[in-house]
């Protein structure tokens, strides 16, 4: 199974009749994107209007923000691979439910265990909980969690938040020095 593989399936659950309301009123179904040699997965929460209509993550206010914060961490797009808990936009942009997101985990799963990345980048706390249930984002926020997890503030919360945004960059540069120490030190 390839990644190529898994966005099919995904995209074509949507209408599939499987009950949840999202999957069955979503314009598109947002699988993720990027490729299989990423170091880093960032995980979002859903999709939102922007990502819904194109298919994409990321693509709206937030998505710039995120741009700004990849590159504050010295990864360009292609090094990173970039999804959600849940692949389908909640109507009314309401938070995904727990059932809802338990719905939608194989597929996170099977990407991740594709990918085998060196790190997992959940935005937020909805993200962080699906990976680390008792960790709270404002004490782990920028620091790595365990073997590969860095939580990051989720950048829509910076968005009208001039202080969290100077948070989020500082984070970004905490995940560029996260990666350097994992490289292999230079011979000769
Ligand atoms: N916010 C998210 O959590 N995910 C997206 O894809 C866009 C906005």
């Amino acid at each position: 199974m390839t990644l190529d593989d898994i966005a099919q399936e995904i995209r074509a659950h949507r209408a599939s009749g499987c009950g949840f309301e999202p999957c069955e009123t979503c314009t598109n179904m947002v699988p993720g994107a990027g490729g299989s040699g990423a170091r880093v997965v960032v995980v979002g929460e859903a999709p939102g209007a922007r990502e819904d209509a194109s298919g994409l993550p990321f693509v709206g206010a937030s998505g710039k923000l995120l741009d700004g914060l990849l590159a504050e961490a010295g990864l360009e797009r292609d090094a990173v691979f970039i999804t959600n808990v849940f692949k389908a936009r909640p109507p009314g942009n309401r938070d995904p439910r727990a059932d809802e997101i338990a719905h939608h985990r194989p597929w996170l799963q099977a990407q991740l265990a594709l990918i085998e990345p060196e790190l997992i980048v959940p935005l937020g706390r909805h993200a962080l909980k699906h990976f680390a249930p008792g960790a709270q984002i404002a004490e782990v926020h920028g620091t790595r969690v365990g073997e590969r997890l860095f939580p990051l503030y989720h950048p829509a919360a910076a968005l009208h938040n001039p202080r969290l945004r100077e948070t989020l960059l500082g984070d970004a540069r905490a995940l560029r020095a996260a990666l350097r120490a994992d490289d292999p030190p230079s011979t000769g």
